[in-house]
């Protein structure tokens, strides 16, 4: 495969849904509602859409203009803008950590189609707080019924990126992204027409400063960054099949607003119900596979809400995971020169592979510890407070810093076709130069403990 003839989004629509598919993920559902309600509501609210005006989005234009002016993977994109530089580290560190986050993410992916599979029978929906529990752990930490599952998962995921982009990706995100929102919606509705529910809809939005810890900033600021799909090479990638007219503000802006505002209608979804239904607010798996099937079970139409909400998260976490394969794939073809389906093949037999073992940390292997967390855990503490902090530290050095501040502004205009005010691209840059790094080191450094400023 060369790139001569290099596949690309097809329209402007296709990209917008492949984008906001790719930041629409678990962590919109099952964290940022529950952050959202223990630090503050409003309050954390305001901080985080600040961060995400402020910082992120300047952070997912430098994404863009790496991605989009190098028509690359991300280690080629590097490779070509800065051919021997330090930087080149930025490609390695994406591919790392896309393989990573890929391998516990489809784990995850997998229980979500364990429990569309249990929606159908009744037994998810006889029991309290206490069977669910058991009934989830006993279920992750079975040997060959979750890895079976993950393999699914990523099976489906390989054969949507084996289309490639305009006729794989694009193809499938044009439906599922769009019926992501509506699903939630619905379930929303649901949700908000509980008697009870106003008590969830304060828990989520009034705004009590008082609640604001020096760590809602640092909760903010990290799971903005996951939420975004920042830092991995994500954007990079999906970038570099955008269209050279486009116009790449207003693209990181309309995927900036997608996730936040799916993010938010997540949060107006889940908690009324769970206030309504008396229980405690959770967040991660035991919120959506323990806490949210004892609210099903007691609810009208249970079993339906149920088949719903983890079509959602399924969905959610498909469309999130394609965009990781492809990172990687996009890497194999182009550096290697292999065809798409060699690459797709190479890519998801070692996440099989490595899948496979987070799964079985969660039971067999367990015993198998570093650093007090089992694989599975250490995955994900690695990737969150490490290498996505790392990846998006170098990548805003880069683009601040290496890259000629002309072809930024080229690229940030498509060529110069889309005029932007001198004041707000100074600002960005200075973002970008300063006070980006600055900030990501902080929240790096002690998410680490290597500084305990908070
Ligand atoms: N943004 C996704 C989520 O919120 C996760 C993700 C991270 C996906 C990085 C792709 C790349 O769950």
């Amino acid at each position: 495969m060369t790139n001569n003839k290099r596949d690309g989004f097809g329209s402007r629509f296709g990209a917008l849904v492949a984008l906001a598919g790719a930041a629409i993920g678990l962590g919109n559902l099952w964290r940022f509602p529950y952050l959202v309600g223990n630090n503050g509501g409003g309050a954390f609210i305001i901080i985080y859409l600040a961060f995400v005006i402020l910082l992120l989005l300047p952070v997912m234009y430098a994404e863009f203009v790496i991605g989009r002016r190098s028509q690359s993977n991300v280690f080629g994109a590097i490779k070509k803008l800065a051919p021997k530089s330090v930087f080149i580290s930025i490609g390695i560190l994406s591919i790392a950590v896309t393989l990573t986050i890929l391998s516990f993410y489809s784990v995850v992916g997998g229980w979500t189609i364990e429990y569309i599979v249990q929606s159908f029978s009744s037994d998810l929906f006889k029991q309290d707080n206490g069977a669910l529990g058991a009934t989830f752990s006993n279920f992750i930490s079975a040997p060959v019924r979750p890895a079976v599952m993950h393999l699914v998962f990523l099976g489906l995921t390989a054969l949507i990126v084996a289309g490639g982009i305009k006729d794989g990706i694009e193809k499938y995100t044009k439906f599922l992204t769009p019926m992501l929102f509506v699903i939630i919606v619905i379930l929303l509705v649901r949700s908000i027409t509980l008697p009870g529910a106003e008590e969830g809809l304060r828990f989520l939005f009034y705004p009590d400063f008082s609640k604001l810890k020096a760590s809602s900033f640092l909760d903010a600021l990290g799971q903005g960054f996951f939420s975004l799909s920042l830092g991995m090479g994500c954007i990079i990638t999906y970038a570099s099949y955008v269209n050279k007219r486009e116009n790449i503000r207003k693209m990181s802006l309309t995927t900036v607003v997608a996730d936040t505002l799916f993010a938010v209608l997540a949060g107006i979804a889940i908690m009324p119900a769970v206030f309504a239904f008396g229980v405690s607010p959770t967040s991660g798996p035991s919120l959506v596979f323990i806490t949210l099937p004892q609210i099903f079970a007691q609810l009208p139409f249970g079993q339906m809400f149920s088949l719903l909400f983890f079509i959602v998260l399924f969905v959610a976490a498909i469309t999130s995971s394609i965009s990781m394969l492809e990172i990687v794939v996009a890497y194999i073809c182009e550096e290697f020169k292999l065809s798409r389906k060699a690459a797709v093949l190479y890519s998801s037999v070692f996440v099989a592979f490595t899948g496979i073992l987070c799964s079985l940390s969660e039971g067999a292997f367990s015993s198998f510890r570093l650093f007090d967390k089992n694989l599975f855990d250490l995955f994900d503490y690695a990737s969150n407070n490490i290498m996505l902090p790392l990846g998006g530290l170098l990548v805003v050095l880069f683009v601040g810093w290496k890259l000629k501040r002309k072809d930024v502004l080229d690229e940030m205009t498509s060529g110069g076709t889309i005029p932007m005010n001198r004041a707000i691209f100074g600002s960005v840059m200075i973002i970008l130069k300063f006070i980006a790094p600055l900030a990501i080191s902080i929240v790096m450094l002690n998410g680490i403990g290597l500084i305990k400023i908070f």
